[in-house]
């Protein structure tokens, strides 16, 4: 066992863990979006930054990709890890400013609104690729990527047409944190349902 402290309280991880599995395992809150247990994690949106002190020296580290070490001084609520955190809130709001999940949860962390540009009022995804993670890694397939770069990132299939290759499964909609992927799953599968409808008529 690896023995370290989270929040000045002893804990013990097995090796391999992260900080963000240690925390979790003894009920300590950590916010996460991007992370999901049943993928290997991206450190995509940051989220889950924590401190780790080390005398008169510290640094932010993304605790869901941060291996547990022996006696490493972990803190999740200190000034600089909720500076950061509000300054991550006031991104999202402006990056996916439609997303209800996300305003929820800023708000649930004091923020409120954001002081940084908004591109898309009607953006919901924060291009996380957590769904297109799951589809290739719990589902095994690769229906859905994350496509272009910069501001024009976004996730779907290819050429953002309908593909056979997804099945439907749902398993992208069911963990993407913005409920964007609701959405984003008609171009992905097309609308069955609408076309069996036709098809009656
Ligand atoms: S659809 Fe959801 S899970 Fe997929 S990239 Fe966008 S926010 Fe992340
Ligand atoms: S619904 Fe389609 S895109 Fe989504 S995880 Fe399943 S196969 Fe992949
Ligand atoms: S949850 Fe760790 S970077 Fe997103």
């Amino acid at each position: 066992m690896i023995d370290f402290t989270i929040n000045n309280q002893k804990v013990s991880a097995q090796p391999g863990w992260t900080v963000l599995e240690t925390a979790r395992y003894y009920g300590i809150d950590i916010p996460t979006l991007c992370y999901h247990e049943s993928v290997k994690p991206s450190g995509a949106c940051r989220l889950c930054m924590v401190e780790l002190k080390e005398g008169d020296w510290s640094k932010l580290v993304a605790s869901c990709i941060y291996p547990v070490q022996e006696g490493i001084d972990v803190h999740t609520e200190t000034e600089r890890v909720n500076n950061v955190r509000r300054w991550i809130f006031e991104m999202l709001l402006a990056t996916c400013p439609a997303s209800e999940e996300i305003r929820e949860m800023a708000a649930r962390y004091g923020v409120v609104s954001t002081q940084m540009p908004v591109h898309d009022p009607d953006q919901n995804c924060m291009v996380c690729g957590l769904c297109a993670r799951v589809c290739e890694e719990v589902v095994g397939l690769s229906a859905i990527a994350v496509m272009d770069r910069g501001v024009h990132k976004k996730i779907g299939s290819p050429f953002l047409r309908p593909t056979d290759v997804c099945v439907a499964c749902g398993c992208c909609v069911s963990v993407c944190p913005t409920g964007a992927m609701q959405s984003i799953f008609d171009t992905v599968r097309g609308k069955p349902a609408m076309e069996m409808t036709q098809l009656a008529v």
